[in-house]
């Protein structure tokens, strides 16, 4: 491997660490050298990843809805770890299985505040630490394959992942002169928690879901999110801002 990859000395924040891709983006990281702020609502698994990777984790437990829990998770990075060189921002709520005329309006107010509002602050407090230490950075957003190619039943959803690809495209464009890049990942069908949940949610078979929406028949892992991550934080993506990298078995593009 290059030492492009190499995340020695830089200190990265996770948001929705405890999750099913928080957790392996959490440990790619830091096995790749990078001591990581992790941000989770579920504090119990926060603690736990945190405790097994020693000093190079940091636990910050709360809701990136609160904006104090936003601030904390970046002062944590500068005054505990001195510095903040990239940001994984992955936190987010997946729950509907209802068309667009039967949506309430708390639903889609809820989808958006978590997905889109606080992903915005969590972006505003990384930029700014980010600008202020003026080495530049590297903010990776967690959009999806929704963010280009809807799923039946998911209206709110679908457009807050279609505004973390605004965010993420208007913050690489006023940034890039600072030297700061923001891109996306679109995961397609990644085996997590929030993948299973859905499909039982709308009692369908895992396996024909694998087979429709992979060209490779199976789901992605959560260590395929961490690797794409793990390129996107480091210095080995160095030319590359405003992109939406679709790791997703093929099924936006084949
Ligand atoms: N799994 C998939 O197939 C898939 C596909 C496309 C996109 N995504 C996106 O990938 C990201 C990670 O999802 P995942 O599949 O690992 O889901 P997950 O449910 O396993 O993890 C999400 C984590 O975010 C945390 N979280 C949610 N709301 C929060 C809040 N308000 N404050 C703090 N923490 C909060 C949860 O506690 C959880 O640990 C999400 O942005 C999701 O939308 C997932």
């Amino acid at each position: 491997m290059s030492n492009n990859f190499s995340m020695d000395g830089k200190v990265v924040v996770v948001t929705g660490a405890a999750g099913g891709m928080g957790t392996a983006i959490t440990r790619t990281l830091v096995e790749a050298g990078a001591r990581v702020v992790a941000c989770d609502r579920a504090a119990e698994p926060l603690r736990e990843l945190c405790g097994s990777l020693g000093d190079a984790a940091a636990d910050v437990a709360g809701d990136i809805t609160d904006p104090d829990t936003v601030q904390r998770m970046v002062s944590t990075a500068v005054e505990r770890f001195g510095r903040l060189d990239a940001a994984l921002n992955g936190a987010a709520i997946e729950f509907e299985s209802v068309p667009l005329h039967e949506t309430s309006d708390e639903d889609f107010e809820l989808m958006m505040h978590v997905n889109v509002t606080s992903l915005f602050r969590c972006m505003r407090a990384e930029i700014r630490a980010m600008l202020a230490a003026g080495n530049g950075g590297s903010i990776v957003n967690i959009a999806s394959t929704n963010s280009f190619k809807p799923q039946p039943n998911q209206p709110a959803y679908t457009a807050s992942k279609h505004a973390v690809l605004g965010l993420t495209r208007s913050a690489a464009l006023d940034y890039a002169s600072s030297g700061i890049r923001v891109n996306a990942i679109c995961p397609g069908t990644i085996d997590t928690p929030m993948l299973r949940n859905a499909i039982e949610r709308r009692g369908r078979n895992p396996e024909e879901v694998a087979k429709r929406l992979s060209r490779f028949g199976r789901f992605g892992t959560p260590q395929e999110i961490a690797d794409a991550t793990l390129w996107l934080c480091s210095d080995a993506s160095s030319f590359t801002t405003g992109h939406a990298l679709a790791v997703d078995g093929g099924m936006l593009g084949a």
